[in-house]
């Protein structure tokens, strides 16, 4: 007999075979199906040549190494070095409409594997593996896939994102492969390239429409992400946290966990899986007090005045913030002992006694007084050889024995597997959090791990933030990682924000924050506003370019205020007043991207009545006129008023504006949302360096 089991969200469906002896099979991964009556996989197969007389089908736990010749979701290695495989006899497969578990077992390696398959609100799956050591020898697990399934022959192309310090996100298309094509990361962090994860698009998908999937692994550390092309003519992707040498061991009746990857299935294109991974994302945000509130105007101290702290002028800074709007200050890098340069001092968790001398409890009152919350800059995974800590524990530092550690920023990375090092870092921020009020840590990590502390170092980090924030329940916390090194699902249940990347110049951001969205919402996304020229890319932007890019994700200030003329500072407090009108729309809403002619980019984010609209240039145009932007969300209402709130850009000098853009700067302009989604919405001419931000409310 032949059963089928089968989870359906809106638009997807996962659908698994299971006959009691050969195991469960994958059916279908896709699309929304009702799979009805359907025959058994094995009745549709025909033999075929140079293969196995007991034909393997399309196993969920695929027996690697006996006659599985794809990618293996399971290694291993026995201590005494002889072969093991994990090749499962027996099977339980239970479940209901939201989750799906599947345990299968192999008598001869003595070893269970369970995997969980969960319909999360929204739509995502989440997919959960474990192995555990049933027998009486220990067993050495070198790889264990989070998730593996297959992706259909309809597949087209994969989406990824790669990136380095200064330069995150930069996305890559590539055709599927003919042979296997292999994300993988070794630096101890996620990375650059953000989030642990990718889309494949299907045929003809595209921002709104087609079969879209995207998969990401909820883990900040090694791990890959492999799609691999067989000759039945489909493809296997696996996803997979690394596994360092020794970390797989398995004492009997020891059990080891993947972390969990997410997985979206759309057929509304890319802004389909997107918002899946959204709303998965959002509901493992752990918010102080249970809810998100408005995400706070930031000013970052870090590009005002980088190291040179001194008491007076810091306390001029936060005046400067709150001036314009800030409402909350954050006091990053150079606060504490020995800290006027980055060769020293990390792993000394005081402030400096010479800019601070009664500590920051008076610093934080004052920003406190002058209605702004108070936010530190820590690092607390790393030390600098020139620090009281690292003179006291040399041996804290990860290190290979008998070999030089490299340090990388004067700095290297303190071992977090050890508990006195975690107990100890623990008891130093603690001690700071409960000596001033600090609302807020941007928590930093500027290097990659040379050696590695695998994924125990890892799972360490996770702890140590998870201890801090059980003792300081109000705590918000921003992961950093010399700009967007670690930004990941695998961080959300941990902090409020991300720091996206240490180049802020607009251009370079409209890229990057595209990227960003991919896999994790825009309320999550640090986005400021920079000095012009930018420190890192040395380009010159307008006031109000460089604010309309940071409005879209949690918006902060990155400069000195005092260094504004008063024109271009009364600018900003008008942006930063714009943006505190309209945060109720950017976050925690859809969110939908989509490309229009001559080189425009928009986003629009909102309530399915009420949307802000962004459509970017970041170069000059080709063409004469600006052609209609399509914006296929919009079919979902039968009307909206469109109103033209801002034109942001240089001072606007040449020809003017059409009639049409002048009155719709006035009062709502009415279009059908058949015609803005198909026909499109005129744009205003728009030059090199601006954004155009329109107001839909959908009407009757
Ligand atoms: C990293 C961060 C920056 C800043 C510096 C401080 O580079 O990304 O925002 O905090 O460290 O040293």
């Amino acid at each position: 007999m032949t059963d089928l089991v089968s989870l359906h969200s809106a638009e997807a469906s996962i659908v698994i075979e299971h006959d009691g002896i050969r195991g469960p099979v994958w059916r279908h991964l896709g699309a929304r199906v009702d799979p009805g009556a359907l025959p058994a996989l094995a009745e549709t197969r025909g033999p075929a040549t140079f293969a196995l007389d007991d034909d393997i089908l399309l196993p969920l736990v695929p027996p690697a190494g006996l006659g599985w010749f794809g990618p293996a979701p399971v290694a291993l290695r026995s201590p005494a070095g002889e072969p093991v495989v994990y090749a499962p006899q027996s099977f339980e497969v239970t479940g209901d409409a939201e989750r799906i578990l599947i345990v299968s077992r192999d008598p001869v390696a003595r070893l269970v594997h369970r995997l969980e398959i969960v319909l999360l609100e929204g739509g995502a799956f989440q997919f959960a593996a474990s192995l555990g050591n049933e027998g009486a020898q220990p067993v050495e697990v070198g790889h264990l896939a989070s998730a593996q399934f297959p992706l259909s022959a309809q597949s087209r192309e994969i989406i990824s994102w790669r990136g380095r310090h200064n330069a995150e996100l930069a996305e890559c298309r590539e055709a599927m492969p003919q042979q296997r094509w292999e994300r993988v990361t070794r630096r101890g962090i996620s990375g650059h390239g953000g989030a642990p994860g990718l889309y494949v698009l299907g045929d003809g998908a595209g921002w709104d429409r087609g079969l879209a999937i995207a998969v990401q692994l909820a883990w900040s550390g090694d791990g890959s992400l492999a799609i691999e092309h067989g000759d039945e003519g489909y493809w296997t992707l696996s996803a997979a946290a690394t596994l360092a040498p020794g970390e797989g061991f398995l004492h009997p009746g020891a059990r080891l966990q993947a972390p969990p990857a997410i997985l979206a299935i759309s057929s509304a294109g890319r802004n389909g899986a997107m918002a899946q991974q959204h709303t998965a994302v959002r509901a493992m945000v752990d918010w102080p007090g249970g809810t998100m509130r408005p995400r706070p105007v930031h000013l970052n101290s870090w590009e005002a005045c980088y190291f040179a702290h001194d008491a007076e002028r810091i306390l001029r800074l936060a005046r400067a913030a709150a001036a314009v709007g800030a409402e909350r200050f954050v006091l990053d890098d150079g606060w504490f002992a020995g800290r006027r340069h980055d060769r020293a001092g990390l792993g000394d968790w005081v402030a400096d006694p010479a800019t601070y001398p009664e500590g920051l409890a008076p610093l934080a009152e004052a920003v406190r007084a002058m209605g702004m919350e108070f936010g530190l800059w820590v690092e607390p995974e790393m030390v600098n050889p020139d620090s009281d800590l690292y003179r006291a524990h040399p041996d804290w530092a990860l290190a290979a024995q008998g070999r030089p550690s490299p340090t990388a920023r004067h700095q290297l990375v303190l071992d977090l597997r050890r508990e006195e090092v975690r107990d100890h870092l623990f008891a130093q921020l603690d001690a700071i959090l409960s000596a001033a009020p600090i609302a807020y840590l941007k928590w930093d990590h500027n290097r990659d791990h040379a050696p590695s502390g695998g994924a125990a170092q890892t799972r360490a980090t996770y702890s140590l933030l998870e201890r801090l924030r059980r003792a300081h329940p109000g705590l918000e916390i921003e992961g950093c990682a010399g700009g967007g090194g670690r930004s990941d699902a695998g961080l959300a249940p941990h902090v409020h924000r991300f720091w996206t990347s240490d180049t802020i110049d607009a251009v370079s951001r409209t890229a990057m924050q595209r990227g960003f969205v991919a896999f994790l919402p825009p309320e999550m996304m640090g986005s400021h506003v920079g000095a012009s020229p930018s420190h890192a890319t040395g380009r010159s932007q307008s006031m109000a370019f460089r604010a309309a890019i940071a409005c879209m994700g949690h918006f902060g200030i990155e400069l000195d205020p005092e260094a504004l003329g008063s024109d271009e500072r009364a600018e900003l407090a008008r942006w930063v007043a714009f943006y505190k009108h309209w945060r109720h729309l950017l976050h925690g809403g859809a969110l939908h991207l989509g490309e229009g002619a001559d080189g425009i980019v928009w986003q629009a984010q909102g309530t399915p009545s009420r949307k802000l609209l962004f459509a970017i240039r970041t170069g000059p145009p080709q063409d004469r006129r600006p052609q209609p932007l399509r914006l296929p969300f919009a079919a979902g209402q039968r009307g909206w008023g469109v109103t033209l709130l801002e034109q942001a850009e240089q001072a606007r000098h040449g020809l003017p504006r059409a009639p049409l853009f002048e009155r719709m700067a006035r009062q709502p302009v009415t279009f059908t949302g058949s015609w803005l989604a198909e026909a499109g919405l005129p744009l205003p001419s728009q030059k090199a360096e601006s954004v155009a931000i329109f107001l839909l409310e959908a009407q009757e």
